[in-house]
């Protein structure tokens, strides 16, 4: 028997017929609301509101359960790559040997830049943030395909999804380079997608730089975990501009931007300069967390906390034992890693943290990874965007190919000034 929501509005009971989720997630469909009441509702950042139906991730906050397409977080990290996982998450289901093959061979077929495009790069400042450069030459890209403004891009959708997944990283790359005046190192056939980021990253013309596989394995990884996450801020701004018919990269672009706060893909940034100033400062984090629980001080323990996960989140426990070991096989050891520690085993015993269900997320350790592999900070961001455009990628393709899809435009409650009339300049006070 199909369950319905009853609304009882001045004195009448409406019903509207409940949604079931292949998790046995439960939604009021509430599509008839204003015809049928005149009633619309209201949701503060969309924390109690469904968007739409997707089938790519899921996520359990309560019980910190995160799939891709079904597939465990755990299972992929331990034994897929992500190329793989790209796949997967784009195509809905994993690569044969052949259809991996093919997809890597689009990546490498794909990953140069117009030659005109470093043309662009010349009119940033040296201090641009990479995440500016990003948004922008990703935009910039698109002017090379004009088949990207065709409405039907299905017929060669797979090639426009290799060319944005393989030249978001050779752009990333070479807005490093330009922001420390080095020339840009161009990507190599012979190296697969992370090796061949930290080339263009750290080699030079006269030698390549050396590729550790612990290093290659430990971006891949991060790359993966951060493939995709359903509605989060950035995605849902992806599939907002993707309703209005705007071309795969245009979308990709207003992601990077979405992305780019403090509260959401910034927050790596945010956690190692946190990280930095309670190590300059001397203090073993206790001085820090008394701050933070002083809600007048406006700090956050950042990395902490998730609108979704009100447990540990999956991808901070596989990376917080990545730092470990990828520390551990370059004979590193980091004090900022001692720090994240001791801060989140003071956080986990106290009342604060524990009544608001505040957990370490997946920004809190995973900038120890990339200071590790020589990434500077300012970068974080852009890590967090490359390893996203996948899950980008997918979201775009759910809403572009939906058959019933709609232009994304939520309503509002007005609070502004009742009716006014134009007084002239003369008559003003
Ligand atoms: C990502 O949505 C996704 O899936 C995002 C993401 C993805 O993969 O796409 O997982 C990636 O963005 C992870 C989150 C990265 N951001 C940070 O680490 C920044 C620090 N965290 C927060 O600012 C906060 O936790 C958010 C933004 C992540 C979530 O904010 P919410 O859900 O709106 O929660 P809230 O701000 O309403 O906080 C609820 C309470 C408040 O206290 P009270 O008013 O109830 O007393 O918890 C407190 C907040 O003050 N709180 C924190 C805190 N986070 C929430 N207090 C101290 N430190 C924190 N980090």
């Amino acid at each position: 028997m199909n369950q319905v929501a009853e609304i009882k509005l001045e004195g009448r009971v409406y019903t509207f017929p409940v949604v079931v989720g292949t998790e046995q997630e439960k939604a009021i469909d509430i599509r008839e609301l204003r015809n049928q009441t005149g009633y619309i509702t209201l949701d503060d950042g969309y924390a109690n509101t469904g968007s739409c139906r997707s089938a790519i991730t899921f996520i359990d906050g309560e019980k910190g359960i995160l799939r891709y397409r079904g597939i465990p977080i755990e299972e992929l990290a331990e034994q897929s790559s992500f190329i793989e996982v790209s796949y997967l998450l784009i195509m809905g289901r994993l690569p044969t040997r052949a259809e991996l093959r093919r997809f890597s061979d689009l990546l490498t077929q794909n990953q140069m830049l117009h030659e005109d495009m470093k043309f662009h790069f010349e009119g940033f400042p040296p201090n641009a943030h990479p995440m500016a450069i990003l948004s922008a030459m990703i935009n910039a890209a698109g002017c090379y395909y004009p088949e990207l403004l065709r409405r039907d891009i299905s017929d060669h959708f797979e090639t426009l999804a290799a060319r944005l997944l393989s030249q978001v990283r050779t752009i990333a790359a070479f807005a490093y380079r330009k922001s420390r005046g080095l020339p840009f190192i161009y990507p190599k056939t012979q190296y697969k997608y992370a090796a061949n980021f930290l080339h263009m990253m750290f080699s030079h013309p006269s030698e390549d730089c050396e590729l550790k596989p612990e290093a290659v394995r430990a971006l891949d990884l991060l790359f993966l975990l951060h493939a995709d996450h359903e509605q989060n801020c950035s995605t849902s701004t992806v599939r907002m501009v993707a309703s209005s018919g705007a071309n795969l990269f245009a979308c990709a672009a207003a992601g990077v931007c979405a992305l780019w706060g403090p509260l959401h893909g910034g927050a790596n940034q945010a956690v190692i300069e946190m990280l930095e100033e309670i190590h300059r400062s001397g203090d073993d984090g206790r001085k820090f967390l008394e701050q933070v629980k002083n809600k007048s001080s406006g700090r956050r323990l950042m990395g902490f906390g998730h609108r979704v996960y009100k447990n540990y989140d999956p991808r901070a426990r596989i990376i917080k034992r990545q730092c470990d070991e990828l520390l551990a096989k370059l004979g590193r050891t980091d004090p900022l890693l001692d720090i994240a520690k001791r801060l989140e085993e003071a956080a986990l015993q106290d009342e604060y943290f524990i009544e608001r269900k505040l957990y370490p997320n997946v920004d809190f350790y995973s900038g120890i990874i990339m200071r590790a592999l020589g990434i500077p900070v300012n970068m974080f961001p852009v890590i967090f965007a490359i390893g996203r455009m996948p899950g980008w990628i997918a979201h775009y393709r759910e809403v572009a190919e939906d058959p019933q899809g709609r232009i994304y435009r939520p309503r509002q409650v007005y609070v502004g000034p009742t009716l006014q009339h134009y007084v002239p300049i003369d008559q003003r006070t």
